[in-house]
């Protein structure tokens, strides 16, 4: 295994570490499907969406940095003109930005597939959202779930009408571990005294997978035909750690010798073959993995998103469901 992904070699599903996005969606059509995208500007959100409208998604980039998120879109027009790639303007730190966001989307008349909840912050300084929330889990958490409550019937209606599984995808990660011992701060959220950077990133990565696992149980009690998963991406060379200098700075050098670029992220190797073989005995349902033959079979729905690398080892909280139905009640306090 280790040489597997030290060599490069090829695992049992034909790619390796470093296969691209690109790669691994070969052949396979997104047509006809509506996408939204969290964070497209930058990083993972951004190869996801190009790689969606490559392979003929209708995609909504929902960002904050309106400049960056068009000159990747015109960078997408120049390679495929056909392509259907729309930005937005999305801030998931202010609720009222995510609402005028929903009801300029549900305006359009689109119907809605796949929403990927991919944008985040990391271990940043203590702050306050607009909304008065601790600045990563608003942003991560608080401002995602809203945006799912508000589509939430777009995507019902969408997988009603045209019988195609809807998709949500939460992009949490193995950092979820890192989360405050009692999971959520539940208590003391905005409690700047009790506050550490990298484990109120633990703990909104933890809300990402909660709210998949809530979302997914939901879903089967009402026979819903949408799937809502959380998965861990993998570790990748972005922006991500900007606001963190000496992890940023780690990562930009040495991680550029052992860590994936951007346009690897959803490859899939022997390693992680095994990984998802193993996952889908050990997780609950909302993070149950695809086997590579389903990522092809699934290639009408969202394939890129889903079947690539899921949070592995899920810790004891995240499969917690009490838990995951107290951050349901307590982010629709919040929301309302
Ligand atoms: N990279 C990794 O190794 C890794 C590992 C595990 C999990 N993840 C997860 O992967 C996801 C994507 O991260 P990345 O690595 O691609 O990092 P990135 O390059 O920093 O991208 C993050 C994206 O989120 C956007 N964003 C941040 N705050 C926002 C807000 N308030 N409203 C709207 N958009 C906002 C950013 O927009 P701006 O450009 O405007 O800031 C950017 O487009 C995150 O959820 C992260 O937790 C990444």
């Amino acid at each position: 295994m280790l040489a597997s992904l030290l060599l490069g070699r090829r695992g049992p599903s034909g790619f390796s570490w470093s296969s691209t996005a690109e790669e691994v969606t070969a052949g396979i059509s997104a047509a006809g499907l509506t996408a939204i995208v969290t964070g497209a500007s930058s990083g993972i959100g951004a190869e996801t969406a190009r790689t969606l409208a490559l392979r003929g998604a209708h995609v909504i980039m929902a960002v904050r940095s309106l400049p960056a998120a068009q000159a990747l879109r015109d960078a997408v027009f120049a390679q495929a003109p056909e392509a259907k790639l729309e930005v937005m303007e999305l801030d998931l730190s202010s609720m009222a930005s995510v609402r005028t966001f929903a009801s300029e989307f549900i305006a359009k008349g689109l119907p809605l597939n796949i929403l990927i909840n991919n944008a985040g912050v990391m271990a940043i300084p203590f702050a306050l959202s607009k909304d008065g929330i601790e600045m990563q889990f608003a942003t991560n958490h608080v401002g995602h779930f809203l945006l799912t409550h508000l589509v939430l019937d777009t995507m019902k209606k969408t997988s009603h009408e045209s019988n195609v599984e809807g998709r949500i995808v939460n992009v949490s990660s193995e950092g979820h571990k890192l989360a405050y011992r009692e999971g959520i701060h539940f208590e003391k959220i905005n409690d700047e005294t009790v506050y550490s950077s990298i484990r109120a990133y633990g703990q909104s990565k933890l809300a990402n997978t909660l709210h998949a696992n809530e979302l997914a149980r939901r879903f089967k009690e009402e026979s819903v035909n949408i799937t809502a998963n959380s998965l861990h991406p993998g570790a990748i060379i972005t922006n991500l750690l900007r606001y963190h200098s000496i992890l940023d700075v780690i990562h930009r050098t040495l991680g550029k010798l052992v860590l994936k670029n951007a346009q690897q992220w959803p490859n899939s190797n022997k390693l992680e073959h095994l990984f998802c073989l193993a996952n889908r005995v050990r997780l609950r349902p909302a993070m149950s993995l695809c086997t590579h033959r389903q990522r092809a079979s699934l290639g009408s729905t969202s394939a890129i998103a889903t079947c690539t690398n899921h949070v592995r080892w899920p810790s004891e909280k995240a499969k917690d469901m009490s838990l995951a139905q107290r951050l349901w009640d307590f982010s629709i306090e919040l929301i309302t």
